[in-house]
């Protein structure tokens, strides 16, 4: 049995240990950043080839306490680097965590490399090389205040590497994320999932190598245990084979397919397209431009799940534009899939609440620097009704039916003494209404949506909420372009 580590991004350590547990793993327990456990060579080999979740898997060496840079050099010229691996290897030293005497990664890596070049050299063997960018083996050091753990990483790239991405749209996930989502998102194997604003992707992919049971790091040619004295070679070929077998398996059962991507841009589905050829699941997964706010179901006699990480904010769009875009795929989601699940991933919470949908999940996650939210819908069976353009005013489904209403009053009055006056620049709702403390201007074929500052006393989420329905309800009333 060995006792290893797996890591993964923060948030996902609950998940990573079911996946790990599923596997095979025992003693599953979780730390920061990822799951300590332990295996023998073929729960070992398929937790790399088969886990989503996990960034690396790491081979714990020694832990140690480091008060010096003097200590640091130490602990690792003292291990026997000849029983991992020998000379003629190269490798590279990922170090991670600072503290008071280490406060560069870069330096630490440095005094690491050092370190297990000075040891190779005492037992009189050559002095082995780094390679940055194709090492043949791989530590990992990481420094949490004093205390140390170098590992042998025996995953090498990192996992979320799939290989079947070669070309992405904006914003792609990360797999693992991309991954993490979908296990979160209720999706049940064997049902339609339909994922309105692909991108490259990512989302589809990697369920339908789920259901198709691809193991994720079925094509990876290089491992981090390649040059590992302990690799066992008769293990990983039976797990390899395993593998093999269980996708040969379930691509000869035929299926029929039900995975459905759509996105605005044609380009973007092009390499969504060429990725899941590569990933083994393009006969799973059928793709179509088409904008969300034309939405159909594409499978309306089952029951299955939206998935959707639309744009946001922080990369993509601006934000009349987002609020339009939610609004109008939040009618769509009514419309079309009611007595369906859905699960959407966003950064903005508040773009969230323009679907107008009651959330009964919520998961938290980070995606790169960014803070993001997933939640989970049942769609109500019960259809609304909704304009043939979900941008016209319909004032079942309008939010500030108040303030819509009296914008439209506004308009007809206004638009035609403007007319007459020969303008086309004027005020159209000055604060009329105390919750709808906004002053929307026409300047042509142009709408200008102007907040006055709440009063203290107003809670700002409540603030930003009106707002948001302000300019949702605006959008409707004008039919202006986003
Ligand atoms: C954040 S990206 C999705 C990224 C994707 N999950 C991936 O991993 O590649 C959002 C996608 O929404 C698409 N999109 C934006 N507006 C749309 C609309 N009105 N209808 C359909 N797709 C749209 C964009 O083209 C973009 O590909």
């Amino acid at each position: 049995m060995k006792q290893l580590f797996a890591t993964t991004a923060r948030g996902f350590e609950e998940l990573l240990k079911v996946e790990l547990a599923e596997l095979g793993a025992t003693e599953c327990k979780i730390a920061q950043g990822g799951v300590h456990f332990q295996a023998d060579d073929e729960t070992l080999y398929r937790s790399l080839l088969w886990s989503r979740l996990s960034s690396r898997i790491l081979l714990p060496i020694v832990n140690g306490k480091v008060y010096s840079d003097l200590d640091l050099y130490s602990i690792v010229t003292g291990q026997d680097w000849l029983s991992y691996f020998d000379e003629k290897a190269t490798f590279f030293v990922d170090f991670n965590g600072t503290n008071q005497e280490i406060r560069h990664t870069q330096f630490g890596a440095m005094r690491v490399k050092d370190a297990i070049v000075d040891y190779f050299e005492r037992q009189g063997k050559a002095r082995p090389n780094v390679d940055k960018d194709y090492p043949d083996v791989r530590i990992h050091a990481y420094l949490n205040k004093e205390e140390l753990v170098v590992s042998l990483d025996l995953s090498g790239e990192a996992l979320h590497l799939r290989g079947y991405r070669e070309d992405t749209g904006q914003a792609p996930l990360r797999e693992t994320l991309a991954a993490a989502i979908v296990l979160r998102s209720g999706w049940k194997k064997g049902t339609p999932l339909v994922d309105p604003m692909c991108g490259s992707g990512t989302l589809l992919i990697e369920a339908a190598q789920m259901e198709a049971q691809i193991a994720p790091q079925l094509h990876r040619l290089h491992w981090g245990f390649d040059c590992w004295k302990g690799h066992n070679q008769d293990a990983w070929d039976e797990v390899k084979a395993e593998a093999v077998q269980q996708a040969e398996a379930y691509f000869n059962q035929n299926l029929k397919p039900h995975f459905y991507g759509f996105d605005l841009d044609h380009r973007v589905l092009k390499k969504a397209q060429k990725n899941a050829q590569n990933a083994g699941v393009a006969h799973l997964i059928h793709w179509k431009q088409g904008d969300v706010a034309a939405l159909k179901n594409p499978s309306p006699d089952e029951v299955g799940t939206v998935i959707c990480n639309p744009p946001y904010g922080e990369r993509l769009g601006t934000t009349p534009a987002l609020i339009a875009l939610y609004s109008v795929f939040g009618q769509r989601l009514k419309n079309e899939f009611g007595g369906w699940n859905a699960s959407i991933f966003s950064s903005e919470s508040t773009l969230l609440d323009c679907l107008r949908m009651r959330s009964h999940r919520q998961f938290k996650a980070k995606n790169g620097p960014l803070d993001c939210v997933q939640k989970n819908y049942q769609i109500s069976e019960r259809k609304e009704s909704v304009a043939e353009n979900p941008l016209e005013f319909d004032r079942t489904s309008t939010v500030a039916v108040d303030f819509a209403n009296r914008l439209q009053k506004n308009i007809k009055k206004i638009e035609k003494w403007a007319k007459q006056q020969g303008l086309d620049a004027y005020r159209l709702y000055d604060a009329d209404l105390p919750e709808y403390n906004v002053a929307v201007d026409r300047y042509g074929d142009h709408i200008v949506v102007q907040e006055y500052a709440a009063p203290k006393n107003i809670d700002e989420n409540k603030a930003r909420q009106r707002l948001l329905d302000a300019v949702t309800a605006t959008l409707q009333v004008t039919g202006i372009e986003t």
